[in-house]
């Protein structure tokens, strides 16, 4: 346990061992979850087929075993702009490298998961698929693609994934009537959230702050949900009511029509529909093309043309439904064939802020509200928004648990640890200090945390302030960006306290990074390099294999957005 070797439910007593092909290896990459719990059910369901079934994270399987593998099977995400996750990194770098092996004895699917509103749709799952087939791998079934709204897709796959193993081991294939069986739990999940009540919303930035980041309490209570720090919970938000009404105005919907809203026949109002079941804020490609048809404007088509890429990109780019529907009249489409085109809603992630173990039943989340200007008009985070402006204590709010096997406490609770959070990342290491405080961790902790102004949004100031002093957290250090001429970032202040850092992380520490991508988990990684590389008498290239051997012995681990 704690590693990403998952056991899959015991063989029943009496089956006899299949022979060496009913073997069947599942690698996923996955940055949030996803991938891993659909490996997860794939492989529950293979091995209730009688498949003898092995799972593992992409970053502990053994490269060089992959001789080895009869039947693979991949799920993997794509992160960032059509990177691998975290997880996945060694793996696809090995695949691509001189050192891959010839693999004509393979048989292999892959599953991909993306988001259609990026460029690189699912570029990880497409990398891996074309590089199994030129070592010499033959698909058992062709790989599938999925969006946000993955579980139909993925239920299709591996009932069809089911019959390519069996057609290949030449038992007779699964009948259709067992093909359909969904990837659904029982208890609530992804599939079946809980209505969670909201306890406590409030801001906690000072008046005067740039920002806004809502610090929200919900109740658990009755769902049987657990979870560990480092997890994040799954919200299905609701659209923002003034947008739908203006959708519906625009284009002289009857609020009340019924309208189907999935392939099994769920009917709901439009303006639920709206509200509740669809994506209405952002454009992809492929909602331009199924869109197209259903409208008499030319120049959507015109968008859509050969030669217009660039274009049609810079179209979709902070576009939403409603910008769609005004630019291009006249539709002529019907609402039930409109909304037919829309992806699901999806959730939306957060990392817990709160230990199940200080605050049973609960779960605490700190979100930054989106709010920003675009295309002339103001343009608000679904989630964010809701929780800002909307959500009152009373109010229920659909939600699951993602677990995260990537960021988690080190098991040995005498272990250090450093954090480096600055706005909402500091969110899980609230869960950490309170976790560790529960159960009296005797390890050194350091928490690295920014933001723009001191009096206005040194976020939990009083609780870090109060760890500090019972010795839960060991060392606090604070860059607040905007009351000094010169920027100062987290980064800085761990250059200026380098010697330390380093033999922190000699004497064992795990170090976690939450929060922003692009920018700060980018420069903190490069400072980190830099910090190894001063202090450790390292090359560059030594500085970054000690990180990158950090990170393969799930020391340097990160959840960022
Ligand atoms: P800024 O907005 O003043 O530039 C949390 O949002 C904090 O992260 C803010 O203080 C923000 O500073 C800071 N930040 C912005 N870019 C960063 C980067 N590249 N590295 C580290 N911190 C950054």
């Amino acid at each position: 346990p704690g590693s990403g070797n998952v056991q899959v439910a015991d063989r029943p007593v009496g089956v006899t061992t299949p022979t060496v092909s009913k073997d069947v290896t599942i690698l996923f990459g996955s940055q949030t979850g996803n991938a891993q719990g659909l490996a997860k059910t794939a492989g529950k369901k293979l091995e209730g087929e009688g498949f003898q079934v092995t799972i593992q994270s992409m970053s502990d399987f053994k490269a060089n075993n992959l001789k080895k593998v009869q039947n693979l099977l991949i799920v993997a995400s794509t992160h960032g702009e059509g990177e691998p996750p975290d997880n996945a990194l060694s793996f696809h770098e090995f695949l691509h490298s001189k050192r891959a092996p010839k693999l004509e004895n393979l048989r292999y699917s892959v599953l991909a998961l993306g988001d259609s509103s990026y460029e690189f749709f699912c570029q990880t799952g497409k990398d891996f698929d074309t590089r199994l087939g030129e070592l010499g791998g033959t698909r058992l079934y062709p790989r599938f693609d999925c969006d946000l709204d993955y579980d139909e897709p993925a239920a299709e796959w591996l009932a069809g994934v089911l019959n390519g193993l069996n057609e290949a081991e030449g038992s007779s294939a699964v009948p259709e009537s067992e093909q359909a069986s969904q990837l659904v739990e029982s208890t609530y999940s992804r599939t079946n959230p809980f209505k969670a009540e909201v306890l406590e919303n409030i801001n906690l930035n000072g008046r005067g702050s740039n920002k806004e980041t809502r610090h929200l309490e919900l109740s658990l209570e009755g769902s049987g949900l657990t979870f560990e720090p480092g997890d994040s919970l799954g919200i299905y938000p609701a659209n923002d009511p003034e947008l739908v009404q203006l959708l519906l105005e625009e284009m002289n919907w009857d609020p009340e029509q019924q309208v189907t809203v999935s392939k099994k026949g769920e009917v709901l109002s439009l303006q639920d529909a709206l509200l509740s079941h669809f994506e209405i804020t952002t454009l992809t490609k492929p909602l331009l093309e199924k869109a197209a048809p259903l409208s008499a404007n030319e120049k959507l088509k015109d968008l859509l043309a050969a030669g217009n890429e660039e274009q049609l990109k810079q179209y979709l780019e902070g576009r939403d439904l409603l910008d769609l529907v005004r630019d291009f009249t006249p539709w002529i489409g019907a609402a039930q064939e409109f909304v037919s085109i829309l992806r699901k809603m999806p959730s939306r992630l957060y990392s817990i802020a709160s230990s199940l173990t200080a605050n049973p039943e609960e779960v605490h989340l700190t979100i930054g509200a989106v709010r920003y200007e675009a295309h002339g008009r103001e343009r608000k985070g679904v989630c964010s928004i809701l929780a800002s402006e909307r959500l009152q204590p009373g109010d229920t709010v659909p939600v699951y648990i993602q677990h995260n096997e990537n960021f988690k406490l080190p098991q040995n609770s005498a272990t250090p640890i450093i954090m480096v959070g600055p706005g909402t990342g500091a969110a899980p290491f609230r869960s950490f200090m309170q976790e560790r405080e529960e159960i009296g961790a005797e390890g050194k902790s350091w928490m690295f945390f920014g933001d723009q102004h001191f009096v206005t949004d040194f976020l939990y100031q009083t609780e870090w302030q109060k760890w500090l002093k019972t010795g839960v957290l060991t060392k606090l250090d604070v860059a607040f960006s905007r009351d000094t001429d010169e920027k100062v970032y987290v980064q800085h202040r761990m250059l200026e306290h380098s010697k330390e850092l380093f033999e922190w992380l000699q004497e064992g520490a795990h170090l976690y990074i939450c929060g922003d991508e692009k920018h700060m988990a980018h420069d903190v990684h490069t400072t980190l390099i830099e910090i190894i590389e001063k202090e450790g008498g390292m090359s560059r290239e030594k500085a970054a294999e000690y990180l990158a051997e950090m990170q393969q012995q799930k020391r340097y681990q990160r959840d960022v957005y």
